[in-house]
């Protein structure tokens, strides 16, 4: 910031060496996901990436219908709630007990509407951990012509991506999942959809994405994604096994522990979704881990604070008698700080 602080839209040395920053960065993130340096749009993060890939489905790639999931994040939700009125209706798949998304009531759904469908479901769901088969999901857009966008904010820097060989047409990421800068992201628009300027006055992100870049946070990404690509295999095997561990702990330790969705099978291995049964004790475990310096999540983290209960929680099972607590795991973490918490845990509880 103090060395390369030229505008990348200046023709002018200071300007060409950020310019040159930026489009580096495009290349070595296209690589890493196996895409085009042209189907990679920098943008604020996942939620801009989200309400872009919906707009566009709708405005410019002819969808009448949308087909989603009730545990999409808020990004998507509130949007396709938003987009869904008028003459573009909106239809939920059915979910498994496992919160697994129903691929045979999605293949009904896809085969009901005759009009064109944009099809949002994530890849990996960030409060209960569940990953979609997303070729699976791919194919079967392919095959009744729909648009199909995946939310892949949790999976992208923690799963090896190979974009030319999934069958997908927007994906989302986000800096800040993978220890990246927080405020940056990435649209993936693949070349074979067409699209028009989501934010128009100036003829950055090649006239697509109007306004001066944030080049540090453009820069970060690349740099953090090819750190958490570099390491992968070593840091997500180290991770598994700290959440299994967890796993073990919890249910040696702790009375009639249960985990939300399917955390010991199809599951991201950064994310373990307990539910506690609701006690007077259980009902104050987040504050009181907090005031222990443990630091967990109860519904979703984008909206803690808000004590509304989470969506995700309330679609796949909807039991007034357990308490949600969200555990997250990254490379930084250890065996002693699980020790740690399933130790005050049980001391809480
Ligand atoms: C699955 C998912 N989608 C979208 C978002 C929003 O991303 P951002 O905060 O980068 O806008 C988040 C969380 O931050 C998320 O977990």
């Amino acid at each position: 910031m103090t060395t390369h602080f030229g505008n990348p839209s200046s023709i002018y040395s200071f300007g060409r060496e950020t310019r040159l920053a930026i489009e580096t960065a495009r290349k070595s993130v296209a690589k890493l996901l196996n895409a085009h340096p042209g189907e990679i749009f920098f943008t604020s993060g996942g939620t801009e990436s989200n309400n872009t890939a919906i707009a566009a489905a709708i405005h410019d790639l002819g969808c009448k219908h949308i087909i989603s999931s009730p545990i999409e994040h808020h990004a998507v939700l509130h949007t396709i709630e938003h987009y869904g009125v008028g003459d573009v209706s909106l239809s939920f798949v059915k979910l498994l007990s496992n919160g697994h998304v129903d691929l045979k009531d999605l293949e009904e759904q896809l085969a009901l509407h005759e009009e064109r469908c944009l099809v949002t479901l994530m890849h990996a769901n960030n409060e209960i951990g569940n990953l979609l088969d997303i070729n699976a999901v791919g194919d079967l857009c392919k095959k009744y012509n729909a648009i199909f966008h995946s939310d892949c904010v949790q999976t992208v820097g923690h799963y090896h991506l190979d974009l030319r060989k999934t069958p997908v047409h927007f994906i989302s990421g986000s800096g800040h999942k993978f220890h990246g800068p927080k405020g940056v992201g990435i649209l993936y628009v693949n070349d074979n959809v067409k699209i028009h300027p989501f934010i128009l006055g100036g003829a950055q992100e090649r006239n697509m994405r109007a306004g001066t870049e944030n080049v540090y946070g453009i820069v970060g990404f690349a740099k953090a994604l090819e750190l958490a690509m570099n390491d992968h295999e070593k840091d997500s095997s180290y991770i598994q096994s700290l959440k299994t561990y967890m796993i073990g702990e919890l249910r040696k330790n702790i009375k009639c522990i249960s985990f939300n969705g399917d955390a010991e099978g199809r599951s991201l291995y950064t994310v373990l979704s307990a539910g506690f049964p609701k006690t007077e004790k259980s009902e104050m475990i987040l504050f009181n881990l907090d005031i222990n310096h443990i630091c967990a999540s109860g519904g979703s983290a984008c909206t803690s604070g808000a004590d509304q209960g989470s969506h995700v929680i309330q679609a796949i099972n909807n039991n007034p008698n357990l308490v949600t607590v969200r555990f997250s795991f990254s490379k930084h973490n250890t065996k002693e700080e699980i020790d740690t918490v399933v130790a005050k845990l049980k001391e809480l509880i």
